[in-house]
């Protein structure tokens, strides 16, 4: 089973100005594409050069874990020939970017219900992951088909399948019973969530993780987010207290 890290309710976690780990809801492509009078799947064509940029000046800023999430399990909802656009982009986006990823020494993870997704795509995941696996500067995930509720079921299931007499004794079920069975299960919680597009809703994403997390809400579409954009949010986040429960002045003595 893969190490756990320090959870945010069972102690106060050690953090620092800039976030460790940064998780991200790209939301705008569509108005962004609408506002030019062009077709909603060209601002997801467009939001996957923000994408590259986003990747390349988390890298070198020093985050150790950015996630993303480009395809939730409601996003299913949508009109089919969007949803197979954004299939071909995932694809040929999987063909293209490896090469860089692995130049650049970021690992690949991909979390969600994958078992959705048509053969091909599955394959390309499968080969990113086992190619990238040995990077150490910055793990990237991308959550796909995911949802947040979806992931601490099958955490659930998962601990019950590994300790069936949990069944029976359903009082020793704790957080660290299920933690380690989430689909991030090797990052730690995500110090700074960002969300473009205006929308302030989590839309869930990472239910579980973001407990604690700073929320950082911007109007910019998701193709239009850059470095700059990157830079206010983490500007946002260091002049943040973030207490976890405790009292300014405990606080201020530990931050933690
Ligand atoms: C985010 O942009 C991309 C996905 C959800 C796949 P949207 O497509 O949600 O863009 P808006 O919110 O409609 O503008
Ligand atoms: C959230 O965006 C999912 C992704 C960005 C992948 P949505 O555009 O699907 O969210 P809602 O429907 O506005 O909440
Ligand atoms: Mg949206």
């Amino acid at each position: 089973m893969m190490s756990t890290f320090a959870s945010s309710t069972a102690a106060v976690p050690e953090y620092r100005a800039l976030p460790r780990h940064v998780a991200i809801i790209m939301d705008g492509n569509g108005r962004w594409a609408t506002a030019r009078r062009l077709p909603r799947v060209a601002g997801h064509a467009k939001g996957v050069e923000a994408v590259r940029a986003t990747v390349d000046a988390c890298a070198r800023r020093g985050v150790e874990f950015l996630t993303l999430f480009a395809f939730s399990s409601e996003n299913w909802r949508r009109p089919a020939d969007e949803v197979s656009v954004l299939m071909r982009l995932f694809i040929s986006a999987l063909e293209r970017e490896v090469t860089q990823l692995q130049a650049n020494g970021i690992r690949l993870r991909v979390i969600g219900e994958l078992s959705a997704f048509e053969p091909r795509l599955r394959e390309l995941i499968e080969q990113a992951e086992a190619r990238t696996a040995a990077n150490r500067r910055m793990t990237l995930t991308v959550a796909a088909n995911y949802g947040g509720r979806w992931d601490i079921l099958q955490a659930m299931s998962a601990a019950l399948r590994a300790q069936p007499e949990l069944a029976s004794h359903p009082e020793r079920i704790a957080e660290d019973t299920i933690a380690p069975h989430l689909s991030m299960a090797y990052a730690p919680e995500p110090d700074l969530f960002i969300r473009t597009g205006g929308e302030q809703r989590i839309s869930n994403f990472l239910l579980w993780q973001l407990a604690y997390t700073e929320l950082y809400f911007t109007d910019a579409f998701w193709p239009d987010f850059d470095a700059a954009a990157l830079e206010r949010a983490f500007a946002s986040f260091a002049g943040r207290e973030r207490r976890f429960g405790r009292t300014s002045a405990q606080t201020a003595a530990e931050p933690g």
